[in-house]
């Protein structure tokens, strides 16, 4: 349980535009252990797709890896041939999008498609892989399966279509699923159930997840452990009692307060003010500053470093400096926990 699957380090990511380089991703490091599930969170522009992009090697032009590396089972990603991707690719990463339109291919039956991967990264027979895409099909909670294996993607409906590919990513049983946002197309309801499935499967296959998503809510009952990204930087990272009940950076604790409460009506959702840093010409400091209620002056021109809070719980955030002076107002959020734990 403890071996380490995936070690992101220092990664950077640049697009290359006519107006100038985009630094998407500015030195993210993480790692993901084995049968881990963790989530990864942050507004619209955060750099929660560029990172899963980066480690797919999918990047498109003018996208680039600049600075960094990324060890998978002991291999380094960014070093392999693009042969030796694609057969990790699909084999033992395995990524789900968004719109399953994107990636269901309309002229193939579903069984088909799921028979087609088994046989591309398996030895087996076209019937073993028949009766195998009709097991998968069930596993994923499709009604009917042997029957719904020979419709075609547009005969399902969304939440349908988003199981199946599901099963063509699990089709061949990846070490690492990642999912960006998976959910956000559906309703409440099937995006409850997949989240459900997503869940047992990772623990059933003790297969390690990536869960992407801008909702905090919706990691909350996937992922143990939760990184919280803003300005193409790692803000905060912990596990999931630690951002939900102890979170230490301003920006973590602005997401919490945006989520809507189901069972408090009056409860209004509050967004933080403000807009994400230019990431054309990035901020030498805290890519929070414009839109912190605690800044202090060194935010504005330094990047912080990061700050252990606890074992597995650090955050980039000079507030939680031992020689900070300190703001009553974030002193009283923490309910006094700055002052114990930043002082060690
Ligand atoms: N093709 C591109 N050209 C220039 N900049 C890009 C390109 N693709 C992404 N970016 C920039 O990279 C940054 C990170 O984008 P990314 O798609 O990773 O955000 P995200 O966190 O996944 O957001 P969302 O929640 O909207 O999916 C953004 O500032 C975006 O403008
Ligand atoms: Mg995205």
């Amino acid at each position: 349980m403890n071996e380490t699957l995936l070690k992101v380090e220092d990664l950077r990511t640049s697009f290359f535009t006519h107006l100038g380089e985009v630094k998407a991703i500015r030195g993210v490091s993480f790692s993901v252990r084995k049968g881990e599930a963790i989530g990864i969170v942050g507004e619209s522009g955060s750099g929660k797709s560029v990172t899963s992009l980066s480690i797919m090697r999918l990047l498109q032009h003018p996208g680039k890896v600049t600075g960094g590396s990324i060890v998978f089972k002991d291999q380094e990603i960014l070093k392999i041939t693009e042969k030796e991707m694609r057969s990790i690719r699909g084999n033992e990463i395995a990524m789900i999008f968004q719109d399953p339109m994107t990636s269901l291919n309309p002229v193939f039956t579903v069984g088909n498609q799921i028979v087609e991967s088994l046989r591309k990264h398996q030895k087996m027979s076209k019937e073993e892989a028949g009766k195998k895409a009709v097991d998968i099909l069930k596993m994923v909670g499709i009604p009917d399966p042997a029957k719904r294996a020979n419709n075609f993607p547009h005969e399902f409906s969304g939440g349908m279509r988003q199981r199946a590919m599901i099963a063509i990513a699990l089709s061949c049983q990846p070490d690492l699923l990642i999912a960006d946002e998976p959910t956000t197309a559906l309703d409440v309801t099937i995006q409850a159930q997949i989240l459900e499935l997503m869940k047992s499967l990772n623990q059933k296959l003790d297969m390690s997840t990536i869960l992407i998503t801008h909702d905090l809510g919706v990691v909350a009952d996937v992922c143990s452990r939760i990184i919280v990204m803003y300005g193409g930087l790692i803000m905060e990272e912990g596990s999931k009692e630690d951002i939900f009940y102890r979170p230490r950076h301003p920006y973590t604790m602005g997401l919490l307060k945006s989520i809507p409460k189901i069972n408090n009506e009056k409860q209004r959702l509050i967004p933080i003010t403000g807009t994400p840093p230019d990431l054309l010409n990035p901020p030498s400091g805290c890519p929070f500053y414009a839109r912190c209620k605690y800044a202090m002056v060194i935010c504005r021109t330094k990047q912080p470093p990061y700050f252990e809070v606890d074992e597995g719980h650090r955050t980039m955030c000079w507030l939680l400096h031992p020689e900070a002076p300190g703001n009553a107002d974030y002193e009283a959020q923490q309910g006094g926990v700055r002052s114990e734990a930043g002082r060690q």
